[in-house]
């Protein structure tokens, strides 16, 4: 299908300033060149619009929920309009909020459509936090628990009349930092977490193989790559830095993995933050990786 670019330029659901930049800084990076030269077809939207920053505590326990709500909004109208179309939209973000809007147009494709789901979520972090367990008020460190019906009404009915997801649909890839009261919710809910811990122990190709089993001809993938995924060491420009995490053979791994499989049908970029990036280093290597996500090889096989 072609591939629709959907900038969402927000900072509103970090800790620091300057996730905003980050679909500039992925078509800075070469993003759309780099899956054209792939021979896919490649539409940019541009970027969306929605409310400013306005650096505020939290009040209730969330930072900016009103903003958050509404910049997801608009992600998940965006998203939603694209996959009608037929194309596969790739949601530049932006903080990792915004995948509550993407997600749960995502969700309800799949249902209209008939197939069955399946969210891989890159991350350092499990990010499912509730205002009530909150270190930091911070709606980046919350969208799965909202997406799984835990959180502001506003955003765990988003699509309507019931959350976007079952816990069961998710597979988390990578995680090393979860919050004290997070991780009982992570373990009350069920997640699936493939923690750096399990990487280490059984290594990351059979990680993948475990959290792509049960994937078939009628699945959607959808991955949610939050950059701080990948190891510090070579992935510098994000706002929440955790050192652990895969290098870069292994989060080649990872995209090829994901790639051979054939089923991603959306996806989501998140948490670039050229403030804290080199020459946007970061930025070039998550055009890398989003390569081998669209099946380039780093072997000679093609
Ligand atoms: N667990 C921390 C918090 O809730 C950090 C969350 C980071 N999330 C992210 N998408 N980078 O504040
Ligand atoms: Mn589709
Ligand atoms: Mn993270
Ligand atoms: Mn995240």
């Amino acid at each position: 299908p072609q591939i629709a670019l959907i900038g969402a330029p927000t900072d509103v659901g970090a800790g620091h300033r300057g996730a905003s930049m980050g679909p500039e800084a992925l078509r800075v990076a070469g993003l759309g060149e780099a899956l054209r030269a792939r021979g896919l077809d490649v539409l940019d939207t541009g970027n969306l619009l929605g409310p400013a920053n306005p650096w505020q505590p939290p009040t209730a326990g969330y930072r900016h929920l009103d903003q958050v709500v509404e910049w997801n909004r608009r992600v998940m109208e965006a998203v939603a309009s694209q996959l009608r179309f037929g194309r596969l939209p790739v949601m530049l973000g932006g903080d990792h909020c915004l995948a509550v809007g993407s997600i749960t147009a995502v969700a309800a494709h799949c249902r209209a459509t008939g197939r069955k789901l399946r969210v891989l979520w890159l991350d350092a972090h499990a990010d499912f936090n509730t205002c009530e367990v909150t270190p930091s008020g911070n709606c980046h460190g919350m969208p799965v628990a909202c997406l799984c019906g835990l959180g502001p009404r506003p955003l765990t009915h988003l699509g309507g009349d019931a959350p976007a997801l079952q816990p069961g649909e998710i597979r988390q890839i990578g995680i090393r930092s979860v919050d004290p009261g997070e991780k009982k919710l992570v373990k009350e809910y069920g997640l699936d977490v493939y923690d750096m811990r399990h990487i280490d122990e059984v290594g990351m190709k059979r990680a993948m193989e475990e959290a792509l089993a049960g994937v078939d001809d009628e699945t959607h993938i959808h991955v949610s790559f939050d950059v701080d995924f990948l190891d510090p060491v070579i992935a510098p420009g994000v706002g929440t830095t955790i050192p652990g995490g895969p290098t870069y053979r292994e989060a080649q791994l990872v995209m090829e993995m994901i790639a051979d499989t054939g089923r991603m049908g959306s996806l989501d970029i998140v948490e670039l933050n050229p403030a804290f990036d080199d020459h946007n280093r970061t930025g070039l290597l998550a055009v890398d990786l989003v390569e081998s996500l669209f099946g380039k090889s780093t072997l000679m096989r093609d």
